[in-house]
């Protein structure tokens, strides 16, 4: 798994998934499927995980909606942290 920077997050999009790490150590995974018209997100920047298509922003520590037209958050996903890596499911 790529490395996730604290504060931020990559983007998988392959597994449509992004996985975040808001507070140092603390991971967190979401779909990576805008839940405005499906687009995968294109970046993540300054706490959000932002999509191209409309400019739908979603926060990176629970999917919410931060902006956009947007109106349901990013689903959680299941991870498991070992170590350094961090696992879907
Ligand atoms: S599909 Fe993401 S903002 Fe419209």
């Amino acid at each position: 798994m790529a490395d996730v920077p604290e504060g931020g997050g990559v983007i998988l999009s392959e597994e449509r998934v992004v996985v975040t790490q808001p507070e140092p150590g603390e991971y967190r995974a979401f779909s990576a499927v805008c839940t405005h018209q499906g687009c995968v997100v294109s970046d993540i920047s300054n706490g959000a995980i932002n999509c191209a298509c409309h400019q739908s922003s979603f926060s990176i520590t629970d999917g919410s909606v931060l902006g956009g037209p947007a109106t349901a958050p990013l689903p959680e996903q299941a991870i498991t942290v070992e170590g350094d890596s961090v696992r879907l499911g």
